[in-house]
Parts: C-alpha cells; sequence; structure tokens
C-alpha cells in the first residue's frame, strides 16, 4: 500500500509520509509539513493529533476496547490484580513469581513517608482540596529523594527501578495520610508484610489500639478499581506527565503535574461530581429527569458527570465492568445505597434519550465508581486521590516511554496566532 499522503496547497502538490500502528491504526507524519509547505495543523486539544508513538495502552473508541501491553482490560480485571497489572503496564510484561515477588517486596520496602516529610502536612489547612495536598507533597519527592530526581535522563533511568516503585508506594501512603491529617487523627504507618490494598486501607481506617484488616471483598474491589485505572493511553493528564518529562524533569516532578491536570472535574475530577450529582437529585427527591434537562442544554458547568469521553464513542468497557462489581460489592456487604439506583435510572434514562445517543454519550469509568468507592467507606474528597494511585503505573510508563526514547523531542505545540497585529507603544500621557 503506497504509505504517502498527498495534500495541495497554494497550487502545490506536497507528499507527507503515512505510520501505521501495528493496530492498524494510521497516521499522516506532519513532522516536515510546516518547513516544506509553511503551514502548520490545527487541532484544538489534540484530539485528533498523534504527540508519540507507544506501546503501552491501545484504545479503539468506536469499539469499547482497552488493551494493556496488548492484554484486554476485561482479562486483567477477571485474572489480574492491581500490582501485577502496574508492572505489566510499566516493564511491558506479565511478571514471573520471582519477579512479582521482588516488585512486592520493593513496594512494602518503600512505603513508609519519614518524619521530615511528615511536617509537609502541617503546613495545609485541614479542609485542604486532598488533590492540592496530594501533587504538593508528590513534587516534594524530588526534594527529599534529589539522587532519584536528578533531572538527568541519564541519570534518572539508571534509578528508574526504585523510583518507580517509591512513586507507586509512596504516593498510596500520602494519599492515606492526607486522609488522617484532614479528620484530626493519628497517622497510620504502612505494615510490610500487607498486601497493597489491605495495606492502604490499613494506613486509612485503623485505629491507634485496633487495627482496620479489610475483609477479602473490600481489598478486591479497590483492587480492581486501582487495576481499571492504571492507564488510559494519552488522556490529558498522562500527556502532561509526558509534556513535563519532555523537558528532562524528573518522575516525581512529572507525576506531579499529572496529579494537577487529573484533579479538573472534566477529567479525574468526574468521580467526586457524579456524586455531588447523584446526591443532589437524592436530595430532591429527583428521578434525574431535571439533571437530564439541564445537561442537554450544553453548558460544560451542567453536564451528566460521568457521562462521554474525549475517546469513547461506544461504552467505557471500565464502565460495564465497574457498574457489574458495584453490584456485587455492595451485595456482599449487605448495603443497599439509593445513589446506586438513581445512577441506574439516569443511565437508563440517557440512554433512551436521543441526545445523549445522538453524541455517542455513554457512561465513562467515573459514573459508577464513586458508589464503589463509598460503600468501601471511602470519602467522595479522596475519590479522585484513589484515581491517581491507580494511575500513577500508567504515569510511570509514559514517562520512561519518554525518557528512554533517543533523540526524543521536547513537547512544544505551535499555534495560530489570532492577536493584534504589529503596532507600536503608545507612552502613558497619550493613552486616553
Ligand atoms: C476521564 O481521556 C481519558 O481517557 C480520560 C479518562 C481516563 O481514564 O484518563 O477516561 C478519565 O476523564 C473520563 C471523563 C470524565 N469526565 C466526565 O465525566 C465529565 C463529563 N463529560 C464531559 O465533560 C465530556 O464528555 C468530556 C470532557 C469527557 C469529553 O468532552 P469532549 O470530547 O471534548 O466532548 P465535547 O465537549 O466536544 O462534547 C461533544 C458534545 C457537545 O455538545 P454539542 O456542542 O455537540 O451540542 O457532547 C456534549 C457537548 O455539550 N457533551 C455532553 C456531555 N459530554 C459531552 N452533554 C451533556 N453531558 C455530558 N456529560
Amino acid at each position: 500500500m503506497d504509505h504517502t499522503a498527498s495534500i495541495r496547497l497554494d497550487e502545490k502538490e506536497f507528499s507527507l509520509p503515512v505510520m501505521v500502528g501495528t493496530e492498524g491504526e494510521k497516521a499522516v507524519d506532519t513532522r516536515k509539513l510546516r518547513v516544506d509547505t509553511g503551514y502548520i495543523c490545527y487541532d484544538q486539544g489534540y484530539g485528533n493529533t498523534g504527540s508519540c508513538t507507544s506501546g503501552i495502552t491501545y484504545l479503539d473508541g468506536d469499539n469499547g476496547i482497552l488493551r494493556h501491553r496488548g492484554i484486554p482490560i476485561e482479562q486483567l480485571a477477571e485474572s489480574s490484580d492491581f500490582v501485577e497489572t502496574a508492572y505489566l503496564v510499566i516493564y511491558g510484561e506479565l511478571p514471573n513469581a520471582a519477579k512479582r515477588k521482588e516488585f512486592g517486596m520493593k513496594l512494602r520496602q518503600n512505603a513508609a513517608i519519614e518524619m521530615q516529610m511528615q511536617r509537609i502536612f502541617e503546613g495545609y489547612p485541614r479542609d485542604a482540596p486532598p488533590m492540592a495536598m496530594l501533587s504538593s507533597i508528590v513534587a516534594s519527592l524530588a526534594a527529599h529523594y534529589p539522587d532519584l530526581a536528578t533531572n538527568s535522563f541519564e541519570r534518572d533511568l539508571a534509578n528508574f527501578d526504585l523510583a518507580a516503585a517509591m512513586a507507586i508506594s509512596k504516593v498510596r501512603t500520602i494519599a492515606a495520610m492526607i486522609y488522617r491529617y484532614q479528620k484530626g487523627l493519628p497517622y497510620v504507618f504502612p505494615k510490610q508484610d500487607l498486601p497493597f490494598c489491605d495495606n492502604f486501607l490499613h494506613m486509612m481506617f485503623s485505629e491507634p489500639y485496633q487495627d482496620y484488616v479489610a475483609v477479602p471483598e473490600v481489598a478486591r474491589a479497590l483492587n480492581l478499581l486501582l487495576l481499571l485505572h492504571v492507564d488510559h493511553e494519552q488522556n490529558c493528564s498522562t500527556s502532561t506527565v509526558r509534556t513535563v518529562g519532555s523537558s528532562a524533569s524528573n518522575l516525581f516532578t512529572s507525576i506531579s503535574a499529572g496529579i494537577c491536570a487529573l484533579s479538573g472535574p472534566l477529567h479525574g475530577g468526574a468521580n467526586v461530581s457524579v456524586m455531588q450529582m447523584l446526591h443532589a437529585i437524592h436530595a430532591e427527591g429527583d428521578d434525574g429527569t431535571r439533571f437530564i434537562a439541564a445537561a442537554k442544554l450544553g453548558s460544560k458547568d451542567s453536564r451528566l458527570m460521568g457521562f462521554g469521553h474525549p475517546v469513547y464513542r461506544n461504552f467505557d468497557p471500565r464502565a460495564k465492568i465497574i457498574g457489574k462489581a458495584c453490584e456485587s460489592v455492595l451485595q456482599k456487604l449487605g448495603i443497599k445505597d439509593p445513589l446506586l439506583d438513581i445512577a441506574k435510572r439516569l443511565e437508563e434514562a440517557a440512554l433512551k434519550d436521543d441526545y445523549f445517543l445522538s453524541r455517542k454519550l455513554y457512561p465513562n469509568v467515573d459514573f459508577y465508581s464513586g458508589i464503589i468507592m463509598r460503600a468501601l467507606g471511602i470519602p467522595t474528597s479522596m475519590f479522585t486521590v484513589i484515581f491517581a494511585i491507580g494511575r500513577t503505573p500508567g504515569w510511570i510508563a509514559n514517562w520512561h516511554e519518554v525518557a528512554a526514547t533517543p533523540k526524543g523531542r521536547i513537547y512544544r505545540p505551535r499555534q495560530v496566532y489570532i492577536g493584534p497585529v504589529k503596532r507600536d507603544y503608545v507612552p502613558i500621557v497619550q493613552r486616553v
């Protein structure tokens, strides 16, 4: 097949190379477009622009397909766990027993936050937004572990395994400490003999004389939630991590930038907005009709949160998995949550409504995830923090692709300037 595209500009013909990915995705390689033609591409929000080649996650938004290193998310959700999927996403292969044990040990050995870093928490108001605390405290890892954060690709890649394990483990510990700090509770330190999710729940909910021991259903549900959030191609926060990493910024700094991007309600913050929406509907005794009517007005501030997606024009496969898990987790825990009934009614109504169907707006990963987290006793204010814990391995894998790409370029998009044309400076005495 002729792998070039031709474009006609100002009566001249130009040919551009075509790239084809391993799943048959095609791209016109426009890297030489400006030099050859003087034109750039314009694609607001890069919705149709590939900023990189990547071997981590494959998404097919039209068919609701999501695979990590080629393995379908449905199989990973069924048979894997968060730590194993984190390893797969970062290192490209499922670990054998020895590597899985070694990786798990590294996470357990690097879970603690030492005294000097603990003092940072005291600098925040008790009611500070948890994601604002998380992004800045995670950024401080670069200050506390400067040898792992030298801002030299070569040196930081040489220490990558330790930095990666630290990031995954400490983001989780910092998250639990934020929860404890905001509740005015003493910190609960990690236990080396606990698996990843059990340790997090222990650090969140144990009392000074009474350890919290997660029942298997709770630990399994949290495991599934984190696994489903591990990576998601070049979403807003992941492409932010790649952008920051492309300037040779270290892993911790780049992850902190990803946390900032994730906190927005149109992205990771949506799981909090979904719960606020469900609570409001419940409080009004509404059946969701008013919300759906408001969402159809098209304003960004009254959207049906948890619906729609920048890529999926079909069901988000994660939403299907979480929706099913919701029912079984609540049943196993003997919880009857009216918000779940409201969410199901909302989904049913929206999926019959032409406004949503015509725009291919389906439930996304955030629509049901909050209901599970609520059942696990996690407060709404911490929902996006849980998303960040889950997404950290994906951010790490993407940072590594940027750092390890020989001759990789710093991310620096262009623009179409629409400001004032050239004009002279006017001294203040002459200004009206
Ligand atoms: C995540 O990218 C990722 O992979 C993200 C993520 C990940 O794992 O990293 O999957 C996680 O961020 C999931 C999305 C969470 N956000 C929400 O649930 C917030 C609600 N959703 C929307 O704000 C919206 O759907 C976005 C932001 C998710 C996607 O927006 P797009 O792709 O920019 O879509 P758009 O704004 O171009 O909307 C297209 C049309 C518009 O209407 P028209 O102008 O054509 O009349 O659809 C409408 C929008 O008004 N629309 C909605 C809507 N989402 C889009 N209308 C009502 N409710 C909604 N939720």
